[in-house]
């Protein structure tokens, strides 16, 4: 039987009830078909506030080794500033690994009642993930009280650019073969100018698929207005971020947004998270809506090579949301959710 080695960083807040729960279904859906032998790492907030850092020196090394892994959420800004927990332990793992391509799904679980009146929308977002707005360059000018300049580079390389391009071609191939493109190039004059380039250029190499081209401000509207008319959506790493949780809105919530955050070269682990945070609101309730959670295991089973148990988590998922588990926050905790789903996988 296949044995997989996963990591697990179930993080801060929400993180560690979800990833908990989650892991109860995975197991159960690995049933003994594989097995999945989960290391778990206690990297957090509270780790920082005991030893000064996010993760060990060697934390990176010591992940490289695995399958694959599996995190909560980073962040506790009332006792660490996010600056200090994100750029210590999530974002360095996306760049370290080269998960540049990250995958997030949008659409209607069945039974769930989005805000919108359409319903049929079936978007996948691809988020450039390893550089733009968020390549950590930059600096703070001090010219004297009043005076001050801050400055954030946001970097864009033909390699970066091209890849993920690439990477959303071959997922628009795989689907209803359009392609919209997101960018700001009306008002960025070099970095959106030369993604639009590169977007045009590739799409000769793909002539099955229909390219659009939109901003990033008319994509907001778009996807409000009118999502059922988008199929594969590609970003830059901040108008992705931003984009995805409007994404989960329209969807019913950041409780159900999954997220897979892919080395498509396969030289270094994927890491799979659900798109929201830490939520310290309700963190400890037992209120946390877990899907979001189970969706990006599947996610995960599925890049593992497991389809058959990733599409079974997904059934799972949408046989108790069909019955009304889980479908508006606050009407079923989260030990309810995990136990409809996980008796929908044993059923
Ligand atoms: P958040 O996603 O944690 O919460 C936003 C809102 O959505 C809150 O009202 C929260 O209660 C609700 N929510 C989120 N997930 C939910 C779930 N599964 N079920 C029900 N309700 C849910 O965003 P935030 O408040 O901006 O961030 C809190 C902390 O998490 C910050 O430190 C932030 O930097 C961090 N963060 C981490 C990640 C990550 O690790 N991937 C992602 C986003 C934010
Ligand atoms: C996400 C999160 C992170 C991001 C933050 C916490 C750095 O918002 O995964 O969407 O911006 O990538
Ligand atoms: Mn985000």
């Amino acid at each position: 039987m296949t044995a997989y080695r996963l990591a697990l960083i179930p993080g801060d807040g929400i993180g560690v009830d979800v990833t908990h729960a989650a892991m109860q279904v995975l197991h159960a859906a690995a049933k003994d078909r594989f097995t999945l032998e989960t290391t778990s790492f206690p990297w957090s907030c509270a780790y920082y506030l005991e030893h000064g850092v996010m993760m060990p020196a060697d934390g990176i090394e010591t992940l490289r080794n695995f399958d694959a892994i599996f995190l909560g959420a980073v962040g506790w800004p009332a006792t660490v500033p996010d600056s200090v927990s994100l750029h210590g332990l999530l974002l360095p793992i996306r760049k370290a690994f080269n998960q540049y391509a990250n995958i997030r799904p949008h659409r209607l679980l069945a039974g769930v009642e989005g805000p919108l009146k359409a319903t049929g929308f079936d978007i996948l977002c691809i988020r450039e993930n390893t550089e733009g707005e968020y390549s950590g360059a930059g600096g703070r000018v001090h010219q004297g009280r009043g005076n001050e300049v801050a400055v954030e580079t946001a970097i864009f390389t033909r390699e970066g650019v091209e890849r993920i391009l690439r990477f959303g071609f071959e997922q628009a191939r795989a689907r209803r073969r359009h392609l919209t493109s997101v960018t700001k190039s009306n008002a960025q004059k070099f970095s959106m100018v030369f993604w639009d380039e590169v977007t045009r250029e590739l799409s000769a190499d793909y002539p099955d698929v229909t390219v659009s081209h939109m901003h990033i401000d008319a994509m907001a509207a778009k996807m409000v207005m009118a999502p059922q008319d988008l199929d594969v959506i590609v970003a830059s790493n901040l108008f992705g971020d931003i984009l995805t949780d409007l994404g989960a809105a329209i969807q019913g919530g950041l409780g159900f947004a999954a997220s897979a955050n892919i080395n498509p070269e396969r030289d270094a682990p994927s890491m799979f998270e659900p798109v929201h945070g830490s939520a310290p609101d309700i963190a400890g309730h037992n209120i946390a809506n877990p899907i979001a959670a189970f969706w990006s295991g599947a996610q995960m089973l599925e890049h593992l090579g497991e389809a058959e148990a990733a599409h079974a988590v997904l059934t799972a998922i949408e046989t108790a949301t069909a019955r009304g588990i889980g479908i508006r926050p606050g009407l079923n905790t989260t030990d309810e959710i995990t136990g409809a789903v996980i008796a929908a996988l044993e059923a």
